[in-house]
C-alpha cells in the first residue's frame, strides 16, 4: 500500500471511490478540483498497485483542522487503511502545529465512529437532524 498526496490526475478515481461509499461526502469532479486547489486543504490517498482505494481530506486554518471526507473502497475494508490514513493526517496536523481536529459523523455510522474513537476522537456535541433532516450528526474532536 502506498500513501501519497492526491493530485488533479486523481480526481476521476476519487469520484469513483466516493460513488462506492454513499456515506462519504459526494463532491463530484468540480468539488474535488476546488478542494485540491484550496490552500488550507490536505488530501491523502491510499493506492494499491494502480488503484486508489482510500482517501482522507481535511482543511487546516488558524490551528483548527476539520476532517471533511474519508472513505475506503469496500473491496479493501477492515484492513487498517482508514486508520492509517487518519493517523497520517493527524501526524500532519501536529507537524503544522494544529491544536484541534473536529468532524461531523452520522450518529448511526458505526464503522466511521469506531474508526474515529480508535484514533482518540471524543464526542463534544450533536446536531439534530443534520443529514437530510433525518439523521443526527455527532460532533467529534481530538485535542492535540
Ligand atoms: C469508515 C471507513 C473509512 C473505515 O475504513 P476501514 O479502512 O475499513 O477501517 P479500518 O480497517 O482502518 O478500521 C479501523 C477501526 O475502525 C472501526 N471499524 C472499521 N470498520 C468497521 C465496521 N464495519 N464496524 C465497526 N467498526 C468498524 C474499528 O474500530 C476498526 O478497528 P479494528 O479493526 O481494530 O476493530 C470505511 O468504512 C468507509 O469508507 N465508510 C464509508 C464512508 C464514511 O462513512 N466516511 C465517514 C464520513 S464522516
Amino acid at each position: 500500500m502506498k500513501y501519497r498526496l492526491a493530485q488533479l490526475a486523481d480526481v476521476p478515481s476519487l469520484c469513483h471511490l466516493e460513488s462506492l461509499q454513499p456515506r462519504a461526502a459526494q463532491w463530484d469532479e468540480a468539488g474535488w478540483q476546488t478542494e485540491l486547489a484550496e490552500r488550507s486543504a490536505y488530501i491523502l490517498c491510499a493506492q494499491d498497485k494502480a488503484e486508489t482505494v482510500g482517501f482522507v481530506a481535511l482543511r487546516l486554518a488558524a490551528g483548527i483542522c476539520e476532517i471533511l471526507n474519508v472513505a475506503v473502497a469496500p473491496s479493501h475494508a477492515r484492513q487498517g487503511i482508514g486508520e492509517s490514513l487518519l493517523r497520517q493526517a493527524v501526524d500532519w496536523v501536529i507537524s503544522q502545529r494544529g491544536e484541534q481536529i473536529t468532524l461531523e459523523v452520522g450518529a448511526t455510522n458505526r464503522p466511521a465512529i469506531g474508526l474515529y474513537q480508535k484514533v482518540g476522537f471524543k464526542q463534544v456535541g450533536m446536531r439534530k437532524n443534520f443529514y437530510n433532516g433525518n439523521e443526527d450528526a455527532l460532533i467529534l474532536a481530538l485535542q492535540l
